[in-house]
């Protein structure tokens, strides 16, 4: 069995050989039953999200089963993944800790998360797909649509909110966004950047200005940037025209980033090539040299602040069957107007 075993809950040694149908019909019912199986290492397995390794030892060569993923506690709904030999039950369904210890020649692991676990990620990929928006069961939701009269003071205010609620709704890197620029081909490329800094003035972020999206940026000085929060379906985008920022707003964040950072910031050719990791990790110390710790680093002259000026701000709301909200504002001639979209 691969995959790095936490805890072997169950091997036991055959007593009959098991034969290719009979093992099949055992790992379909130990899948089935997973979610009734007493054993403590599994139920905690199955509490983390994690991966259940099933496997059969005997019988025939190889492990019929590898993985069954069960993304949430509970929930026998499972990804198989067979190796080898053999083919893989289509439904699962349930057994009890004591049917389980009726098919001799079977293992259990509990396997833990990041271990390696090749998944068939393509074959899942068209059936992703989650509802937005919490509703009640009077199909309410739980919070309010979004509609044009909260624009009413202009973009700021609901982006500033719609940012502190993705703070408190804890998702992750909250002021992470896609940052979409244009190469000398005109070829889009994007990557995520972080917001550090938001006012009527635009949204901010910091880069090495000599980075593939420093001179793209140069060169055609427009941006498209898109935050993401899932967890509270929602998504805002802007776009505008950008500017370096002054060498002061520049020292002033640079002086609140950690030393490592700025050794990192000195350390790197961001978007260079480079031989190797050993390269890297020496570049970092060849810095740490330079700016010993009692020494400011000072900031690096490619180094700093972007400004994105908004000239359209989209924020968009999940809502069931894909009738989401979007509601769009944009600048034209020193004024601005809203309007909805259709999703
Ligand atoms: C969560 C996250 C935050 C990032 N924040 C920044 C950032 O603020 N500035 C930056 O230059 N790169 C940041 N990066 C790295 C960029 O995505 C990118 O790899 C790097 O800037 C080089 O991009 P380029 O070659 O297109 O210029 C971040 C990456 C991630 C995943």
């Amino acid at each position: 069995m691969s995959g790095s075993a936490m805890s072997l809950v169950n091997a036991t040694t055959p007593s009959s050989p098991l034969t290719k149908s009979s093992g099949i019909a055992a790992l379909a019912d130990i899948a089935r039953g997973l979610s009734s199986f007493e054993c403590p290492p599994v139920r905690a397995a199955l509490s983390r999200r994690s991966t259940i390794a099933l496997g059969v030892h005997a019988g025939w060569a190889g492990t019929l089963v590898r993985a069954i993923d069960l993304p949430s506690p509970g929930i026998a709904r499972s990804r198989l993944q067979s190796e080898g030999t053999g083919s893989v039950p289509k439904t699962l369904a349930g057994v009890t800790g004591e049917q389980i210890s009726a098919y001799p020649g079977v293992a259990f692991s509990a396997v833990s998360p990041d271990a390696e676990q090749p998944k068939p990620v393509n074959k899942d990929l068209a059936a992703m797909r989650v509802g937005y928006g919490q509703q009640g069961a009077d199909g309410r939701y739980d919070d309010a649509d979004l509609d044009a009269d909260q624009l009413s003071d202009g973009w700021l205010p609901l982006m500033r909110r719609w940012l502190e609620d993705a703070v408190e709704a804890g998702v992750p890197e909250p002021n992470a966004m896609t940052l979409g620029t244009v190469d000398e081909h005109g070829h889009p490329c994007t990557r995520t950047v972080l917001c550090k800094g938001l006012s009527a003035d635009g949204v901010l972020f910091f880069t090495n200005y000599e980075s593939d999206k420093g001179r793209q940026l140069e060169s055609v000085p427009y941006a498209s940037v898109t935050f993401t929060w899932v967890p509270v379906a929602r998504q805002i985008t802007v776009r505008g025209p950008v500017e370096r920022v002054s060498a002061e707003v520049t020292d002033e964040y640079w002086h609140s980033r950690p030393r490592g950072s700025r050794l990192g910031a000195w350390a790197s050719e961001q978007s260079r090539p480079i031989a190797s990791r050993a390269e890297l990790d020496a570049a970092l110390l060849h810095a740490g040299e330079r700016f010993p710790v009692d020494v400011d680093i000072p900031v690096r002259p490619d180094w700093g602040g972007i400004l994105i000026r908004p000239a359209v701000v989209e924020f968009w709301q999940g809502r069931a069957n894909r009738m989401h909200n979007r509601i769009r504002t944009s600048q034209a001639g020193g004024s601005w107007t809203v309007e909805r979209l259709q999703p």
